[in-house]
């Protein structure tokens, strides 16, 4: 047998994405990191340059990935167990680690219980899975992540049982929970904490708020769930995210692991009933192999580490760097969304200067990512910018001189 024919009509299906626009570029590799040093925060070597790379498009906002007790932690982990569980977590593949980390979450999330998935992406999915049933009734906000709108599509619901609201617009939202049938039992309001392309939050204060005067009216009243993936960690006085930030609590809270915290992994927190029924019924939890305990060690020691004073100074210096940033634009003038979040867009709104703008900072030793259509509507063409808390002052002046020499 041959593959011959499918990669024919493959390679017709890839071509078309290309005409739509919609392919993505070859994926550029690291080869080496180089530690923060004096004036300089960390650099990055890349397979085909010389250069040395400031990096700002990493979601490691706290920049724990290469912290020294994280890497000892999974190091410790992985002599005592090895680097991979050998089984599913119900068949003996629950290891101390997960187990602790599930409590270590928990706690830092301010809910009774938790379960940790390989990333946040299966925590929705795993999610949507355990919620619904004919009589779910799910509701979005127009941006929420791509990992919310799959677990909405795989989450077996008639079409109607459906509603998408515009983006942050409450009165939006009021409308799609009016419009539910009254046979509905269980009504589900999803929505990203920090929306990922622009740095907005959801006013987590104000969708309880509506949420609740709908509750009584359906058997099992209307749940709120936040991902908060690009919150946790990085949001908040103490970093707990855009419930910090709003000062008011989803039911449910969807993390990761691999932004803030700098490793990898999911977990979803709510309470010990939802979480049983995760791990009874959430097939992207029960028939997949989970973390490795290396990182599940990881993790805990970047959960340890926010909730320390280190922690803190990394949250105010990554506060500070953002601000300085965003200052900088202004400056320049350039047009971004407002906020304190370290994700900074620079609105471009034309596709060729954003792809120009892209190789311009690389050939000067900056990764960024550009955000074009379908990513982004046609006309928010957009450079998004990441912050983190070991960028130095004189990295974020270098990157806005630069922006200020190109037109
Ligand atoms: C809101 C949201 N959810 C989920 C994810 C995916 O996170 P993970 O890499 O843990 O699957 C992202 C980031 O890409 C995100 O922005």
């Amino acid at each position: 047998m041959s593959t011959s024919k499918l990669d024919t009509s493959l390679t017709k299906e890839l071509e078309a994405l290309k005409q739509e626009g919609r392919s993505k570029s070859p994926e550029r590799i690291i080869e080496q990191y180089i530690p923060p040093k004096d004036e300089s925060g960390p650099r990055y070597k890349m397979v085909g340059s010389n250069n040395k790379f400031i990096r700002l498009n990493s979601n490691s906002y706290l920049s724990l990935s290469n912290h020294p007790e994280l890497i000892a932690a999974a190091d410790k982990a992985t002599h005592k167990f090895g680097v991979g569980p050998g089984a599913v977590r119900f068949i003996d593949g629950t290891f101390i680690h997960h187990d602790k980390l599930e409590k270590r979450v928990a706690k830092f999330a301010d809910k009774p219980a938790a379960k940790i998935f390989n990333s946040a992406y299966t925590s929705n999915c795993g999610l949507a899975l355990t919620l619904s049933n004919k009589k779910t009734h799910w509701i979005g906000d127009q941006l929420n992540h791509n990992s919310i709108i799959r677990a909405m599509r795989i989450s077996n619901i008639p079409r109607e049982n459906k509603g998408i609201f515009k983006h942050n617009d409450m009165t939006d939202l009021k409308r799609c929970l009016g419009e539910v049938r009254p046979d509905i039992e269980r009504i589900i309001v999803i929505f990203d904490g920090i929306f990922s392309m622009r740095g907005d939050y959801a006013p987590i204060d104000k969708i309880n708020q509506i949420c609740k005067a709908y509750d009584s009216k359906f058997k099992d009243g209307v749940i709120t769930i936040v991902d908060d993936s690009h919150g946790i960690g990085a949001y908040g006085d103490t970093g707990r995210g855009t419930s910090d930030f709003c000062n008011a609590s989803p039911d449910i809270i969807i993390g990761t692991f691999g932004k803030a915290f700098g490793v990898n992994g999911g977990f979803i927190a709510a309470s010990k009933t939802i979480i049983e029924s995760v791990r009874q019924k959430a097939d992207t939890y029960i028939y997949t192999n989970p973390l490795s305990v290396a990182d599940c060690a990881a993790a805990i020691k970047a959960i340890d580490i926010c909730d320390s004073d280190e922690g803190l100074n990394l949250l105010k210096s990554l506060k500070e760097r953002t601000a300085q940033f965003r200052q900088g634009l202004e400056r320049l003038g350039k047009e971004s969304i407002k906020g304190p979040h370290p994700v900074v867009p620079l609105m471009v709104r034309d596709t060729p200067k954003t792809h120009d703008l892209v190789k311009y900072l690389f050939d000067h030793g900056v990764l960024v990512v550009g955000l074009t259509f379908p990513v982004v509507p046609k006309g928010d063409e957009t450079i998004r910018f990441q912050i983190n808390a070991c960028h130095t002052s004189a990295d974020i002046e270098y990157v806005i001189e630069l922006l200020s020499t190109f037109d």
